[in-house]
């Protein structure tokens, strides 16, 4: 790779041992994938912040690099942690897991890291613009950032993120180059789309069709209206069941005009999509025990249309909504979070029903969310449930 001066002595070690351990991952990175030089970046999202995923080595290579001088360049947010950061006692955390995941968030402060924990950056000020180069990690949101915003940015891993945080910059390679943007499968949906859940469904199923035949960019023609919710739905599940980090949707996504449409191509109906949903309604036997909305975390106005449905009524079930702390001091201000404590159900801020540590803590979870679905049994054991949101609410009420 060709560094520039300034990336050169960072690499020799001129602006301490954190910043030289940070170039060190993005040059191994860049050589490994064949990239020329590093690009300058605007923001950066880490993943890896919840002491469940990370563990006492992932604690420890973070100190390391605060005790050697890291301290981040750019705007810098993190992602979901294990635990709601003021409010862990409500959702059953132990004290000692607080520790350690206090330890962890202690760690990034250190380096300057904005301790927002969300996996919906660009809904709390981390906005990257059209054509800007960043250095993402949640995967959901980077699918999110290049598709939706046309941003360019690899899905990172947690240490290079991290390193993009520390020094700047990063590889130039795979999503920040146009000839990688391109679309090589076209998907043409001819299925009603309502909902977050409907949207999750059909990232399912795209996403699984084009892993299957070795595709990587979608371009899906057949949709005509969207909402911000529906996209982040959308996003998570593409890349969950896919792997995907970007797709183009003429009419609602920025590069889509720029690009050439494929010639070969697949279509999805009805009955495709109704399968896709089935799948994801696996409860057997289970009685719903848990119920969880905001994966990806919750837009205000999805907390407003909780407190509509809950308002003056008690909820039966553990119920969480997971968000961004900045969204739900607009909701503590509106006085949506009163209604909806109100009612029984609990806000989870900076965290959520799959990074905190609730492995075996219930048997069946009903949600809005494809990937929800997939690792909360994945990950937490649980059976799930897919159903549209308002049926949620329904069923913490039932
Ligand atoms: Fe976000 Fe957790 Fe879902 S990090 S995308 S709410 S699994």
């Amino acid at each position: 790779m060709i560094l520039t001066s300034y990336e050169q002595a960072m690499l020799d070690g001129a602006q301490g041992r954190a910043a030289q351990k940070a170039m060190q991952i993005l040059v191994a990175l860049g050589t490994i994938y064949g990239a020329e030089r590093m690009l300058p970046v605007s923001s950066v999202q880490v993943a890896g912040v919840s002491y469940d995923n990370l563990g006492e080595a992932g604690l420890q290579f973070l100190d390391e690099m605060a005790d050697g001088g890291g301290r981040a360049c750019v705007l810098t947010t993190l992602n979901p942690a294990g635990m709601d950061i003021e409010n862990w006692q409500a959702l059953g955390i132990s004290p000692e897991f607080a520790r350690q995941q206090e330890r962890v968030i202690a760690a990034f402060a250190r380096m300057g890291v904005m301790t927002t924990c969300t996996c919906t950056p660009y809904l709390v000020g981390n906005l990257p613009h059209f054509g800007e180069h960043i250095a993402w990690a949640e995967s959901s949101a980077v699918c999110f950032a290049n598709a939706v915003l046309g941003a360019r940015t690899n899905r990172e891993g947690g240490p290079s993120a991290l390193a993009a945080c520390l020094t700047g910059v990063t590889p130039d390679y795979g999503l920040h180059l146009d000839a990688n943007r391109q679309p090589d499968l076209a998907v043409g949906v001819e299925a009603s789309l309502l909902e977050n859940d409907a949207f999750g469904a059909l990232g399912k199923d795209i996403g699984e069709k084009l892993r299957t035949a070795g595709c990587r960019v979608p371009y899906i023609t057949g949709i005509e209206r969207t909402s911000l919710e529906n996209l982040k739905s959308f996003c998570a599940s593409l890349a969950t069941y896919g792997g995907l980090a970007l797709f183009h949707m003429p009419g609602i996504t920025p590069e889509s005009a720029s690009v050439r449409q494929p010639q070969i191509g697949i279509t999805i109906t009805q009955p495709d999509l109704d399968a896709a949903h089935r799948s994801m309604v696996d409860a057997g036997n289970e009685e719903v025990d848990f119920v969880s909305l905001g994966c990806p975390h919750l837009t205000i106005g999805e907390i407003a249309r909780i407190a509509g449905l809950l308002e003056g009524k008690q909820v039966t079930k553990e119920f969480w909504i997971t968000t961004a702390r900045p969204t739900k001091q607009i909701a503590d201000r509106l006085g949506y979070t009163a209604i909806i404590e109100a009612a029984g159900a609990k806000f989870a801020a900076d965290t959520c029903c799959v990074v905190a540590p609730i492995k075996n803590r219930f048997r069946a979870m009903a949600t809005d969310s494809a990937k929800a679905c997939y690792y909360a049994y994945a990950k937490n054991g649980f059976k799930t449930v897919l159903m549209p949101f308002d049926q949620v609410v329904e069923e913490a009420l039932r």
